[in-house]
């Protein structure tokens, strides 16, 4: 048992609960409602959160909670909340349903993601991947997990034989040109792409070895930081786009196997 084990297995639980809630209802007619142009959120994600704040408060009523939809519905700037939360709480935080979009129109890359962060560091993450029912966690200090199988980083070390995924931001359109830029200069110098648009999924498949490289612009904390820890348990490394270890404003990240990762900050140099 480490640590976080407690906190660890009511995370597993009701990560997969709540996937299975959410998978529940996936042909269902969504009441869909616009945050941004681009950027949706259904009744199924507030279910979900709802379903995973209520749990997880009950079970430790002293923690924190910031979750995707709470933040985004309130009047608050999300920059704003996170430096108002103190360091000796532990927090939860929480995308009920990361790859909205996929879920809306049944594109299978829609996952939960579950981290716990304690004094400015995630100490427990966890990513459910609700179409293939797969659960990937990991606790600070610990190793990485896929169900019950330990799970590791790619050993790709040449750049040429990179399987790179990136993201089309929902709400960042800068970031969008950005990330095309980079693609449209760069696209000869990489074995091949994947557009998710689910950042917890592209983040697994970093940790288990499928893709080698996995970079996006103008995300959330939400998004990323139980991926976060899961992959640099698995043997990989994460930064900001910068190079920059992990801070809880990051919107720029770049994950790799590690081997590969000073070659992708140059790459993708914006
Ligand atoms: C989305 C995903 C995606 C990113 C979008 C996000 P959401 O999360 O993480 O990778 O490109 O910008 O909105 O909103 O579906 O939880």
């Amino acid at each position: 048992m480490g640590t976080y084990s407690i906190y660890l297995e009511s995370a597993k639980k009701i990560a997969r609960d709540a996937g299975l809630m959410v998978k529940a209802h996936l042909n269902k007619k969504h009441n869909v409602q616009n945050k941004s142009q681009f950027d949706f959120v259904t009744e199924v994600d507030k279910m979900s959160e709802d379903m995973i704040r209520s749990y997880l408060i009950e079970q430790f009523p002293d923690h924190l909670f910031f979750g995707e939809e709470s933040v985004s519905s309130s009047k608050l700037d999300e920059d704003a909340i996170i430096d108002s939360l103190p360091d000796d709480k532990y927090i939860w935080v929480v995308d009920p349903i990361d790859g909205t979009t996929n879920f809306i129109r049944g594109i299978p890359q829609f996952g939960i993601s579950i981290a716990l962060l304690y004094n400015k560091e995630v100490v427990v993450g966890v990513v459910y991947d609700i179409s293939l029912e797969r659960l990937f966690w990991t606790e600070k200090g610990g190793l990485s997990y896929c169900n019950n199988l330990e799970i590791k980083v790619s050993e790709t070390s040449i750049v040429k034989n990179a399987i790179v995924a990136t993201s089309f931001p929902a709400s960042d359109l800068n970031a969008r040109q950005q990330i095309m830029n980079t693609i449209t200069e760069k696209c000869n110098e990489m074995t091949s792409l994947r557009i998710w648009n689910c950042a917890s999924i592209a983040g697994i498949s970093e940790a288990y070895g499928a893709i080698d490289v996995y970079f996006e612009l103008g995300i959330h904390l939400w998004d990323f930081c139980a991926a976060m820890l899961i992959i640099q348990n698995a043997g990989g490394k994460f930064s900001d786009i910068d190079g920059q270890e992990f801070h809880m404003h990051q919107r720029n990240v770049l994950a790799t196997n590690g081997i590969l990762h000073d070659s992708f900050l140059n790459l993708i140099k914006l």
